[in-house]
């Protein structure tokens, strides 16, 4: 069977880290115009990379949980693809071989000058995972951290469309399904498939006409699926 998943942020929250909205969330602490736009770069870069800095020693400190590992686990019988807005590498750590990143990645850097330019693209060596002004990509503008900002728009599109249309089952977890384009994947989930959605919270899952709403955190909700749906 062909498996699309689509993740935010609550599938890592298990492993320590925040989510964007609601009490607590990143969001609350940074303003979102200030670190993720490209906007903020241009009138601070500094902040930014410090801000990203933070995330990635953050991360560097952070485990995959019980969650990403049963969707790792489910390659062994099916095929999958892992869709996610998750800048975090766990997904890849516990052992997940196909994942769109919609959002970019935390570990990696690129142009500020063309962040859609691949050949400048580079994985920070960890643990050693700081930037700083004055530190150049290949095509000599300064680096910036390699993740879509809010404007800006959203390379993988595509294929996350392309691969859920695919699918034989689609499950969503960790997302307030408030940010787009990701959040309009629902109007390409193909009719009849059955659909699943976990999180604690209340989501509005607009347009889906069947789903079945699991109301358990990442680790648990997976868990129900594998036992009673696989
Ligand atoms: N397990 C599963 N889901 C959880 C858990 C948990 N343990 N704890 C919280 N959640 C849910 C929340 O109920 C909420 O619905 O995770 C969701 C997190 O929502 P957001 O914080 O809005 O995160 P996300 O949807 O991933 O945000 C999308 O917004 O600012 C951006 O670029 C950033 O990729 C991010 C995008």
């Amino acid at each position: 069977m062909k498996i699309a998943i689509l993740t935010g942020a609550g599938m890592s929250v298990e492993s320590g880290l925040a989510t964007f909205r609601g009490g607590g969330g990143l969001w609350d602490s940074y303003p979102v115009e200030q670190v993720a736009t490209p906007q903020g770069f241009a009138a601070n870069p500094a902040l930014v990379l410090e801000f990203y800095n933070k995330r990635r020693r953050e991360l560097l400190t952070t485990e995959p949980n019980k969650g990403h590992e049963l969707i790792a686990a489910l390659e062994k019988e099916h095929e999958v693809v892992v869709i996610t807005q998750n800048v975090d590498n766990l997904h890849e750590r516990a052992g997940s071989t196909n994942v769109i990143h919609l959002h970019g990645e935390l570990m990696k850097v690129c142009s500020s000058r063309n962040p859609d330019d691949l050949s400048c693209v580079e994985l920070l060596p960890s643990p050693d995972t700081d930037t700083a002004i004055g530190d150049k990509a290949a095509d000599g503008s300064q680096l910036r951290p390699y993740i879509v900002w809010f404007g800006e728009a959203v390379p993988l599109m595509d294929d996350a469309i392309l691969a859920l249309r695919d699918a034989d089952m689609f499950i969503i977890i960790g997302t307030s399904l408030n940010v787009y384009p990701a959040a309009g994947l629902l109007n390409y989930v193909p009719s009849g498939i059955p659909v699943f959605l976990v999180d604690p919270n209340e989501v509005n899952v607009r347009g889906v006409r069947k789903i079945v709403t699991i109301r358990k955190g990442a680790s648990e909700g997976m868990q129900e699926i594998v036992d009673s749906y696989l």
